[in-house]
């Protein structure tokens, strides 16, 4: 059993350190109302809880359910700290573009990029979305995922964001599926027919507080890189949001080091994503500011790009994670998969990539019900993955299919 002990997020060699986080097999664990109350010993917990005993325990009047696990590994629910869930359109043939040597900012101004999905997902209705947004959820619980952070950013009008807000919304709302955590993106790109500074504008003076007075996203984010939104303008944007009462998370330096770290580090936002070439000087800062490093290398994969050397962020002792970053250029949402990466090709441990997919991105976006999340340990949501295989290590080994047996969502069982 991985096990994920303790409070905040992990990093140096602690992120690594199987000592303080596995258990051996032969370990139970006790759920009442979807929160983990006891783990101890199998046999203990039989003496207590066990069928034979079921009648004359303290749990006689209550319905229970006993599994045995037949020595197949648990980890904890993995939380996805970085996605773009809601989207309509296919932007599929950029990658031949790319191959013919075009760079993102080529590609958006040949008509493909984000303004192209934008025009999709505005011609698509509140209905469409949840539908889509449904059958993506599925896909990515069946990868074990058990909470989401999903942002906006596909509208870039105040009546489209507030559509795709409200489509979540919806979501969270379902039975079996994810839980999910909010992020307004209204500046993830400039819609056509405006200038950078009149969309800016227009959202300071009516987007954002149409999407406070909503009332349904947690947190703000902006696409703070050359060529997107300008330092000034993620300054403005970010504070007036922090004012409004959101969390602030962004996304910096993905194609080069826009300065965009010094910003994360000077708002102490809770996430700065993508990072890749955020300076280790601007890391630095970021550090003492308590800012998570999301790295995102879903997208490098996708884009034919290189990977950040995560074994350095490891000794410097900072704090990261990883995400997928599901979006129309990276189509994943299955973070067993981004794992993967991370082992099978950046020499990150299993143990170390299962921290950055759990414990350390749940710190940044909070489980619903208030509870710890990310963790198997008391007084924890009793999120679960069940690894079909006795060692825990195969949960970043199936990159192409999920590693999962099982997934429990709030103490539910459901088999995938
Ligand atoms: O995080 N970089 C900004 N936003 C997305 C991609 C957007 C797109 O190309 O549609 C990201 O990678
Ligand atoms: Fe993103």
């Amino acid at each position: 059993m991985a096990h994920l002990s303790g409070k905040g997020s992990l990093k140096g060699a602690d992120i690594a350190d199987s000592e303080l986080l596995t258990s051996p097999a032969g370990k139970g664990i006790v759920i009442e109302d979807g929160i983990i109350v006891k783990i101890d010993d199998s046999k203990v917990l039989e003496d207590e809880y066990g069928r034979e005993n079921i009648h004359r325990s303290k749990l006689d009047n209550l319905k229970c359910k006993i599994y045995s696990l037949n020595g197949k590994a648990i980890i904890p629910g993995l939380v996805d700290a970085h996605t773009h869930l809601l989207w309509s359109g296919d932007r599929s043939r950029e990658v031949s573009w790319r191959q013919q040597g075009h760079s993102y900012s080529d590609i958006a101004s040949m008509g493909g990029g984000i303004v192209s999905t934008v025009e999709a997902t505005r011609n698509s209705t509140q209905a469409e979305l949840i539908e889509l947004g449904y059958k993506r959820l599925r896909s990515a619980f069946r990868n074990g995922s058990t909470h989401l952070e999903v942002k906006s950013g596909y509208g870039l009008s105040t009546e489209s964001e507030l559509k795709l807000i409200a489509a979540a919304n919806e979501l969270s709302k379902m039975n079996h599926l994810p839980s999910i955590d909010q992020t307004w993106l209204g500046a993830h790109a400039t819609p056509k027919g405006y200038s950078r500074s009149d969309y800016v504008e227009e959202i300071l003076s009516e987007q954002l507080p149409a999407v406070l007075e909503q009332g349904l996203a947690r947190s703000a984010d902006v696409f703070c890189e050359p060529g997107w939104f300008t330092i000034e303008e993620s300054e403005d944007i970010l504070k007036q949001s922090k004012d409004g009462g959101l969390d602030l998370r962004m996304h910096i330096d993905e194609f080069t080091d826009g300065g965009g770290g010094d910003l994360a580090a000077e708002l102490a936002v809770t996430s700065a994503d993508h990072s890749h070439y955020t300076s280790t000087d601007a890391r630095m800062k970021m550090e003492e500011s308590g800012v998570n490093c999301g790295f995102l290398p879903g997208t490098p994969y996708s884009m034919g790009e290189q990977w950040p050397d995560f074994n350095e962020v490891t000794e410097q002792q900072f704090t990261w994670s990883v995400a997928t970053d599901f979006n129309p250029n990276c189509q994943t949402l299955s973070l067993p998969f981004i794992a993967s990466i991370l082992v099978q090709r950046c020499a990150v441990s299993p143990l170390a990539a299962l921290v950055a997919c759990s414990r350390n991105p749940a710190q940044t976006t909070p489980h619903p019900s208030g509870a710890r999340h990310g963790v198997i340990e008391e007084g924890a949501v009793a999120n679960l993955n069940v690894v079909d295989g006795p060692w825990w290590q195969a949960w970043c080994q199936q990159p192409g299919d999920s590693p999962f047996h099982a997934t429990m969502l709030e103490g539910d069982l459901i088999f995938h």
